[in-house]
């Protein structure tokens, strides 16, 4: 009798609290998932650090795990691939030491370097070269951070990389990036698919410290063999460029046809459309991205979604007793529609989309005596609901074409938040036969470069389907309409108030 020769994919994807690793079977299955955790340092208000090398760490625990406790034998792992948290700075010297802690996502020191980029340099000439503006958030403003508050660490600098790049370079040795990550930089041509030379001459960066960049799904090298005797892992396993966590997380529900849009909700919050072309919003609202299947996509990115959850919980209610998070759903869904005409702006780390503005606040508005702690949870489900719609109604505006919406992250765990996703957006919610998010995407590129499928496109419908459909509810959509008209009045309210609030000397 014939052996049945068995072929797994690894799909590690590297987010900002965790590092998930999971085995994919090459009938999609899901066969096993490890998860490390590591923590961020804030060392100022406003920065947010991690250390490339825990990220490493955590990543060789979880490899080794999955080969010694959860038996896959290392030679059946065909390829591996990444989903990355996106944007954040990690800096090399020549000999391949980390220079500096990374600086993240999420991290709001830059906004010097991001006025100079927009107004002096000029947002119109950066959105010409790159389809971006600069963002706090953003690496390109970063390195101008670098170089111009610690010239001695800048001037060493001979590799610079995105987050998931490093776990790679670690497995092969080689320095690459794929055209999804790299558009998050702002020094990349995302029309041509290549780093911006223009971007580069104009700031005096040498293209030869940025990694070589790849399409998703292409593969960079083979784990080697020093990773190899450290981890168990197979030299003969490939390693597959990846995706950053949002297109990775898009190739993971399937959303590659204009038409469906992704939703995460996950530390950040997420509205995600795909497109067959290139276009750009006229006041780069939007981010115009490379997608991971070779196309493009569009997507507006706030910053606590699930996270604006998770502080309720940790912060204000940590001491309730039992499954915190279950208790304080199940009473958010006893209150109704609006939670009582009770509003929550989600911005407690400042936002991205649309307001570009890391002095914005987190509020609850409207609160009276009868309000209880009900509604003020559902009102936060609600705030981050209206502030993703916020991307919606820009993508609206650009004739994006919608039809359904497939919703990924920690928050889409929750009935009660996914009904009002469909409520919020008046569209229907697929739920689909994959939980996995960014790391069933990574799995699903690692598959794809090892030529299981032609195509992600292929890999995605051969893979992901349908299992059900949340409609929206008319009477809650006329409600929710109203509501969000009032919502997305409150910014332009508190805008200045936010300010003075970083201003006050007391
Ligand atoms: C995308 C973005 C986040 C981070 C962290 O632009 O900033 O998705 O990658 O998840």
């Amino acid at each position: 009798m014939k052996e049945e020769i068995t072929v797994n994919f690894l799909g590690i994807d590297l987010g900002t609290s965790s590092v998930k690793l999971i085995i994919m079977n090459e009938k999609g299955e899901l066969l096993t998932s490890v998860s490390k955790d590591y923590g961020i340092s804030y060392p100022q208000v406003g920065w947010a650090e991690q250390n490339p090398d825990d990220w490493w760490n955590s990543t060789k625990d979880g490899i080794r795990e999955l080969i010694n406790n959860h038996n896959i034998k290392p030679e059946t792992i065909r390829g591996i691939s990444f989903s990355g948290q996106m944007h954040g700075l990690v800096i090399l010297d020549n000999k391949n030491k980390v220079l500096m802690p990374a600086i993240l996502w999420c991290d709001q020191r830059t906004q010097k370097q991001c006025d100079y980029l927009n107004k002096e340099f000029g947002q119109d000439k950066l959105s010409k070269y790159t389809g971006n503006m600069a963002l706090t958030g953003f690496t390109l403003p970063k390195v101008l951070w670098v170089k111009e508050n610690k010239p001695d660490i800048y001037a060493k600098i001979a590799h610079m990389m995105l987050p998931k790049d490093y776990i790679s370079f670690k497995l092969t040795g080689k320095f690459a990036s794929d055209v999804s990550d790299a558009s998050g930089t702002v020094m990349f041509d995302v029309k041509n698919r290549k780093w911006s030379n223009e971007v580069l001459d104009l700031l005096e960066i040498k293209e030869d410290v940025l990694p070589k960049v790849y399409e998703s799904y292409e593969v960079v090298g083979n784990v080697s063999k020093e990773v190899s005797s450290e981890t168990g892992l197979s030299t003969s396993t490939k390693v597959i460029a990846g995706a950053g966590d949002q297109a990775a997380g898009a190739i993971g529900t399937g959303t590659v046809d204009s038409g469906v849009l992704s939703v995460a909700l996950g530390t950040s919050g997420v509205v995600f459309a795909s497109s067959e072309k290139f276009y750009v919003d006229k006041e780069n609202r939007l981010h115009s991205f490379c997608h991971a299947n070779g196309k493009w996509h569009q997507m507006g990115v706030i910053l606590s979604a699930a996270s604006s959850l998770k502080w309720w919980v940790d912060n204000v209610n940590s001491d309730i007793g039992g499954d915190v998070f279950e208790k304080l759903l199940s009473e958010a869904e006893s209150s109704p529609v609006g939670s009582n005409k009770l509003f929550f702006s989600p911005y407690l780390i400042g936002e991205r989309t649309p307001y570009n503005d890391p002095c914005a606040k987190g509020s609850f508005i409207g609160l009276n005596v009868t309000h209880k702690r009900g509604d003020m949870t559902r009102s936060i489900l609600e705030g981050v609901s209206f502030a993703l719609r916020d991307s919606l109604e820009i993508l609206k505006n650009l004739n994006v074409d919608m039809k359904e919406v497939r919703i990924s992250g920690g928050g889409s765990k929750s009935k009660l938040w996914r009904q009002i996703i469909a409520d919020v957006f008046n569209l229907n919610v697929s739920i689909i036969n994959s939980k996995e998010g960014p790391a069933y995407g990574a799995s699903i590129l690692a598959a794809v470069g090892c030529k299981l499928f032609n195509s992600v496109d292929e890999a995605c419908k051969a893979l992901i389907k349908t299992t059900d459909k949340i409609q929206p509810i008319r009477e809650n959509v006329e409600k929710y309409d109203k509501l969000y008209k009032v919502y997305s009045s409150l910014y332009s309210c508190l805008k200045d108030k936010f300010k003075e609030i970083d201003n006050l000397s007391i």
